[in-house]
């Protein structure tokens, strides 16, 4: 890691309450290494105060008082909503604020699947989140079509032969993760969306582990939809995104039904409310979408190129640390030609991930065992799970040494 990279590190350090000096131990005085934020990233500074902001100063509800607070909480409601689509080359109009990432999924699947029937089919990589796996799974049973998934190669990179071989005419959607979640592993979109498009499928992308990671730019991507959460990106849980094509949203019907959504109400019909107010019944998140402006603006100014560099170079010493230490196996891309994601999965042989992570945990270090959701992946593996240690922008060589020195550990305790 160079000067510039563990600059980012040091800097951001302080913006993250959970991470200042005094505070970064854990209930017996250790030091607290977070090394889980692929589950989710720490919340800074400016994320609290926009919230605190909200609720102390103008927390009244959007798009109805005619009384100054509440036209503000509209206001910065609609910034965050303009923020979010900067952050993705998107307009406005195309960002519905939703509860997370896998509502967002679920959300456009409810809509898609509807449309769909015996002799067609969905295709996902094996390695989907269960909130895009089971999703499919389960509307295909009440539709009658079918889900095919794409599988790995002996590096963990997506089977693009595999992916040619399924994508075809019956292909009616192609739904998939940006970055693995349980592997790291970045999947090739533009090429899978190449396929889709020639096929005319609909294209669903799984950004859970990537906006405010690496820049998405979701024109060049080419999606149909885009899903992802704030909490993963700095922001606040509950509240995540569905992007959409202005003319996607425009020809689905409303998810929910209630206030905001609607134009008109007679007693016999109701007319829809445009893009994105169709899709956002009732009183929304409004400080979780202020929260998450507030997380726009701080992974901007740090730079998101700069924050993708550093996850990088972070996932590059872990591998090289732990390539040491016997007996471990790395799940995921090593070769270090290959794009992945600041994510690294890892099982010491005769230890079970549980354990690893309940004892890395007893040592301050943070991290995730199991399965990550993405059981099936872990049965194509032959595995219970994995343990898995996974990076932010307020990670350095040290929670790397931390996590090296906590597995040495384990092992003698383990295997003692
Ligand atoms: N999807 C989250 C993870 O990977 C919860 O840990």
């Amino acid at each position: 890691m160079n000067e510039q990279e563990y600059n980012i590190a040091g800097l951001s350090r302080q913006e993250f309450p959970m991470l200042q000096d005094a505070a970064c131990r854990d209930r017996n005085g250790r030091p607290f290494h977070y090394l889980d934020s692929a589950a989710s990233a720490l919340t800074p500074e400016s994320v609290l105060r926009a919230m605190d902001g909200y609720y102390r100063q103008y927390r009244c509800n959007v798009h109805r008082g005619m009384y100054d607070e509440s036209a503000r909480a509209t206001e910065e409601y609609e910034t965050s909503r303009i923020k979010v689509a900067g952050l993705l080359n998107a307009a406005p109009e195309e960002i519905v604020f939703t509860r997370g990432a896998t509502e967002s999924l679920n959300m456009v699947a409810y809509k898609l699947a509807a449309r769909l029937g015996p002799g067609d089919e969905v295709v996902i990589s094996i390695m989907e989140h269960h909130a895009n796996l089971v999703t499919w799974q389960q509307f295909a049973k009440q539709y009658g079509f079918k889900v095919r998934f794409i599988g790995l190669r002996d590096d963990f990179t997506l089977d693009m032969d595999e992916a040619r071989r399924l994508i075809g005419p019956q292909t009616k959607v192609v739904s998939v993760m940006h970055v693995s979640n349980a592997l790291g592993t970045v999947l090739p979109l533009g090429e899978l969306h190449d396929l889709a498009r020639q096929h005319g499928a609909t294209v669903i992308v799984d950004a859970a582990q990537s906006v405010g990671h690496r820049p998405i730019d979701v024109q060049t991507m080419d999606c149909d939809f885009l899903a992802f959460s704030g909490h993963k990106m700095y922001g606040p849980t509950g509240i995540g995104v569905l992007y959409g094509k202005h003319e996607r949203l425009d020809a689905l019907d409303p998810f929910l039904y209630g206030g905001d959504m609607i134009l008109e109400v007679t007693e016999e019909d109701s007319k829809w409310n445009g893009p994105p107010h169709k899709f956002e019944a009732g009183t929304p998140n409004i400080a979780g979408a202020i929260g998450l402006g507030a997380a726009v603006d701080f992974v901007t100014a740090v730079g998101v190129e700069n924050i993708e560099r550093h996850e990088r170079a972070l996932a590059r010493r872990a591998l090289s640390r732990l390539a040491d230490v016997p007996g471990l196996k790395i799940y995921g891309p090593t070769n270090d030609e290959l794009d992945r994601g600041g994510v690294v999965s890892f099982n010491v042989e005769g230890i079970h991930p549980h354990d690893m992570a309940d004892i890395l945990g007893g040592e301050g270090v943070c991290t995730r065992g199991g399965h990550h959701c993405a059981m099936p992946l872990m049965r194509r593996l032959g595995l219970p799970g994995t343990t898995r240690a996974s990076f932010g922008l307020y990670n350095g060589e040290k929670d790397i040494e931390a996590l090296q020195s906590a597995i040495l550990k384990a092992i003698k305790t383990l295997k003692a």
